[in-house]
């Protein structure tokens, strides 16, 4: 007995140091999750009193949600916004970015719509590649103001939009031709190629003007595929304050391209400046002879117009090629619409802008592509609070990031009857515009901060489609059929690009 008295004193003798160590543990760890583990997660940690009664997930320490987002964050988001209960708001930390999302259209209206989310968290690699002083980032006041305005005035009024018709009806033909000529040799038509190298062409034009060399065209090409690349690209520095790194030389990629894009565009700048022969019905020419109160200085107007260029190309054709996906997959919806084209314009002139009221079919498919298949889920980029401010009673702290998932919102089967059903006619049984007014559809964002460029948006799309319609039938290639996985890199994509063939009619 004796002896085994003595032999477990030994034994507990030596585990002392183990026992202590193992109670420090757990009490570091009991501590430790304390902080992590609170609605929210960590970046929420001076606030999460105040706004208690905001529900969200606590993530992994110190990256917050940022490896739950996966590729396609709006899926990941909306299915933890739904598992929490908390489709109406939900908090949520992205590394140190405190942040919200909203995927209900009560709450959507409050943030985009109050004044209190007026500016942009700016992207490391946006900063870097001038977009600071375009309108998309440039934070709320009297410069953004200033750019809004003007832009409203010279790029997007109605009738800036109606002197664009013809350069619009000219570059759907040359994209009928092209397809019928890409038909005739390869016999397929890779779609995707045909929108981009067009829709820049559109875009360079309407900012530019016409008289616009090609081997310049193929040079603008060239920036914006990389400004996408990457600004797409994930930063650590965006939430993390690591900025003596740079992970993958984003950083000195964005500088380059920022160089390259300010002599090219400078240059362009420079030269209508010089050339005094003519006055030109473009962009360019409108903010070279505004008023000497509104005159932006050289740098500035260089971050203008590249993100004119930036920003009008790749949304059309994202938009253009779900919507012939679509068309593809949904043969008898696409009957319709040619049957509507056929009546209301006929197949002996080409299809203009003052038509489109009347093909409110057509109207209806660019709405339901629109609902299924938003270029901006996420509605693009995100918006900031100025200042501390209320949304759903509950109290959201200036700092943070606002994010709306309108995927989620226009999937969601309490507001939508069969939501995953591609059914155009819902729209013409109950009309509802999508300009930002009803947050149920408001692929444009709405309020303060909405896309200037919608209306010219929706002019293009939905002339390039009656044009493609009225010209073709869409079918299938029988090698590639029609593929509806996303890939979100700056817009949501299709994974895969599309492959098809047309009929000439
Ligand atoms: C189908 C076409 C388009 C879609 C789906 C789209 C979508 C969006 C969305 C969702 C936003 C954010 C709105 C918000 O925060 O509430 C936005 C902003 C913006 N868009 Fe568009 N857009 C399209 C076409 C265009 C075009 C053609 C241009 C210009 C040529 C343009 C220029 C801009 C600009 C400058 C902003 C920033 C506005 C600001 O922050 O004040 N967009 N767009």
């Amino acid at each position: 007995m004796k002896l085994l008295i003595l032999a477990t004193l030994t034994i507990s003798s030596l585990l002392f140091p183990f026992t202590f160590l193992n109670f420090l543990f757990c009490s570091l760890l009991a501590l430790s999750l304390n902080f992590w583990l609170i609605p929210g997660g960590f970046a929420w940690r001076n606030h999460h009193r105040s706004s208690a009664n905001l529900p969200g997930p606590s993530g992994w320490p110190l990256l917050g949600t940022l490896p739950q987002m996966g590729p396609l964050a709006h899926r990941n988001l909306a299915a933890i916004a739904h598992s929490f209960k908390a489709t109406r708001l939900m908090s949520f930390s992205l590394g140190t970015t405190r942040a919200i999302i909203s995927s209900h259209p009560d709450t959507a209206k409050q943030i985009l719509c109050g004044s209190a989310f007026s500016d942009r968290p700016i992207k490391q690699s946006a900063r870097l590649m001038m977009f600071e002083r375009a309108i998309g980032f440039a934070p709320n006041g009297v410069y953004w103001r200033n750019l809004r305005r003007i832009a409203a005035n010279h790029m997007f009024s109605p009738r800036r939009i109606s002197d664009l018709e013809g350069l619009r009806r000219e570059v759907g033909v040359e994209m009928t031709e092209e397809m019928s000529r890409n038909m005739t040799i390869d016999g397929v038509v890779r779609l995707r190629e045909v929108l981009q190298k067009h829709t820049l062409k559109n875009i360079i034009e309407s900012v530019f003007g016409s008289d616009f060399k090609t081997v310049r065209k193929n040079q603008l090409s060239e920036m914006v595929r990389e400004g996408y690349e990457l600004i797409a690209m994930f930063n650590w520095e965006d939430h993390f304050p690591v900025s003596f790194l740079d992970f993958g030389g984003v950083k000195r990629k964005c500088h380059e391209l920022a160089g390259r894009v300010s002599v090219a565009v400078g240059q362009i700048v420079e030269e209508r400046k010089r050339d005094k022969n003519e006055a030109k019905n473009d962009f360019l020419s409108a903010l070279l002879t505004l008023p000497k109160e509104d005159q932006l200085n050289d740098s500035d107007m260089v971050a203008v117009l590249w993100e004119m260029i930036f920003r009008g190309t790749d949304t059309i054709a994202i938009l253009l090629e779900w919507i012939m996906g679509r068309m593809i997959l949904h043969p008898e919806i696409q009957a319709k619409a040619r049957e509507e084209i056929d009546t209301c314009v006929g197949c002996n002139r080409h299809v203009r802008d003052s038509d489109i009221p009347n093909l409110p079919y057509l109207q209806a498919i660019v709405k339901e592509v629109l609902r299924l298949h938003p270029p901006g889920p996420l509605l693009s980029w995100a918006r900031l609070a100025i200042h501390d401010v209320h949304v759903d009673k509950v109290l959201i702290p200036a700092g943070t990031t606002a994010m709306v998932n309108m995927w989620a919102i226009s999937h969601d089967p309490s507001i939508w009857k069969d939501p995953w059903t591609f059914r155009p006619e819902r729209f013409i049984e109950d009309d509802m515009s999508i300009m930002g007014s009803d947050l149920r559809l408001a692929p444009f964002g709405a309020g303060r901060r909405a896309c200037p460029g919608r209306a010219l948006g929706l002019a293009t799309v939905h002339l390039w489609l009656a044009t493609f319609l009225q010209r073709f039938e869409w079918v299938p290639c029988s090698t590639k059929p029609v593929n509806l996985s996303e890939c979100l890199k700056l817009s949501l994509e299709m994974k895969k690009a599309l492959e098809c063939c047309v009929v000439s009619r």
